[in-house]
């Protein structure tokens, strides 16, 4: 029985399947340097998360106009409901397509007119900006300065992309900026980086959420800290182990941070790059790590929990996990 899930890492770019780069590519003629789909398919076998995000951005070359980002987002939903998502906090990483050319303000017509065709879909979304962290915090502090002119439909902000080469204190400006206009704060920290790039997001930029924080096991204080004030981690196994977090799934962290309280989610981050969607990604870690009905409604529980949401829509997930887990405890 499928899970009624909140996917709360999920970049939109990384739900790009190679159908869909190929097929913009010839609408936009765009030339892209691979021969063919195998060619393509060929090159998804990655070393570590530079060399993904190296084919990740080379990538979006072909999402141009509003109507790319309008297909790439609807196809998203079509998915995620098939996968069992009810709700969903999607990132955007306006800067990657900004930065060889492209309008804001085209990418957001188009992601904006999909995203408000969610429930029809049967979900409800939100959208949150991730910031790059390979360019300067000036620039992510001026790309949100757009999106706020642009009146962008904006539910938080967050920080992505490489962790080694720089620190969280120069996107500062850009998260207190974000928070002065009401928004909520994620940051990806404790992937390829430390544990303390962890302690960074969460002293410096007061991030609500981490997103992986794998590696915060490493640090037994910090672990305590998350658990004592339920910082919500959002994890994301297959991405995990395609880009050599871990060496294989049963050894990825994931049962260790639920017996040590951590309020953790599990996600699909890239589904196009990494294997397969958050149904996928449940479906892994349940069989590996052999969870049960229990630890699911935990899972399940949490992504409810951690989801930026009101009262009432809180309410109605929450209903959804208690028949669904009511009714797998009755299948047994
Ligand atoms: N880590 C950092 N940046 C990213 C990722 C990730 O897993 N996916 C897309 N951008
Ligand atoms: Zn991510």
């Amino acid at each position: 029985m499928q899970m009624p899930a909140v996917e709360l890492h999920v970049h939109l770019e990384g739900t790009l399947e190679p159908e869909l780069i190929l097929a913009l590519a010839e609408r936009n003629r765009v030339v892209l340097p691979y021969a063919d789909m195998d060619d393509l398919r060929s090159r998804y076998s990655f070393t570590g998360l530079q060399s993904f995000l190296d084919l990740y951005y080379a990538n979006m070359a072909v999402l141009r106009t509003a109507e790319d980002f309008y297909d790439l987002t609807t196809a998203y939903l079509v998915r995620a409901r098939e996968a069992g998502v009810r709700h969903a906090e999607v990132f955007l990483d306006i800067q990657a397509h900004t930065g060889r050319g492209i309008r804001a303000a085209e990418v957001l017509d188009g992601v904006k007119a999909a995203l408000a065709t969610s429930r029809d879909h049967g979900l409800t979304t939100g959208l949150i900006v991730t910031f790059l962290r390979h360019l300067p915090g000036a620039e992510a502090l001026a790309a949100l300065q757009e999106l706020l002119a642009l009146d962008a439909p904006l539910l938080g902000v967050g920080l992505c992309s490489t962790e080694l080469t720089s620190h969280a204190s120069e996107f500062a400006p850009a998260f207190d900026l974000a928070r002065d206009h009401g928004l909520h704060t994620v940051a990806h920290a404790g992937e390829e980086g430390p544990a303390q790039n962890v302690w960074d997001v969460l002293d410096i930029l007061h991030a609500e959420r981490v997103d992986h924080g794998v590696r915060a096991m490493e640090d037994p204080v910090l672990v305590r800290r998350l658990a004592g004030e339920r910082v919500p981690l959002t994890v994301c196994p297959l991405s995990n182990v395609r880009l050599r977090v871990v060496d294989t799934l049963a050894d990825h962290p994931l049962r260790r941070m639920l017996e040590a309280g951590l309020v953790v989610t599990v996600n699909s981050d890239d589904p196009a790059y990494f294997g397969g969607y958050v149904d996928e990604n449940l479906r892994q870690v349940a069989e590996v790590l052999s969870l049960g009905p229990d630890e699911l409604l935990t899972l399940a529980r949490n992504g409810v929990e951690a989801a930026f949401v009101d009262g009432a829509r809180r309410a109605e997930l929450d209903a959804e996990v208690t028949t669904w887990h009511q009714r797998l405890v009755a299948q047994g």
